[in-house]
């Protein structure tokens, strides 16, 4: 165990775990940030996206040890209130179906518009591409990410 200080959501943290813990355990087991969420384990499906100096990153895979002195922001921390553009976008749309995915998606969906404020259809299908949900909302997330990129 070694100690590690982070920079969570605009607040510094302080946690005791070993030095390859994945990003996504600290921030649940350690941080009580659940809403990072668990899917393959192995940077596939995007459930656990967050993001680290503004790029989505897989919180699965990403080790602890390399995170120190990183901006990490999670969906707890996109905005105070729920009204970042892209929760504002997946409220008008009713995205979600189970929601598991959804943190993810919207993590996802929120580092692209900062770097693409007006994307094009192809430019959201490629970074929402990572994304799996299960329940097949994408033509949902599509249109929501296309209405966030016009309030933003
Ligand atoms: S849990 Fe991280 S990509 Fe699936
Ligand atoms: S809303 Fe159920 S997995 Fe995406």
């Amino acid at each position: 165990m070694a100690q590690f200080n982070l920079n969570v959501n605009g607040a510094s943290k302080q946690v005791d775990v070993d030095s390859d813990t994945p990003l996504l355990w600290v921030l649940r087991d350690s941080l009580n940030l659940v809403g990072t969420k668990y899917g393959c384990g192995i940077a596939q499906c995007g459930a656990c996206t967050v993001h680290v100096d503004g790029k989505a990153m897989r919180a699965c895979s990403l080790p602890v040890s390399s995170l120190e002195g990183k901006k990490i922001t999670t969906i707890e921390g996109l905005s105070e209130d729920g009204t970042h553009p892209v929760q504002k976008a997946w409220v008008e749309h009713d995205v979600p179906q189970c929601g598991y995915c959804q943190a993810g998606q919207i993590m996802t969906a929120s580092a692209l518009l900062a770097d693409y404020p007006k994307p094009t259809d192809d430019q959201i299908n490629q970074a929402m591409n990572g994304n799996i949900c299960r329940c097949g909302t994408y033509n949902r997330i599509h249109a929501a990410v296309k209405t966030a990129s016009k309030l933003s």
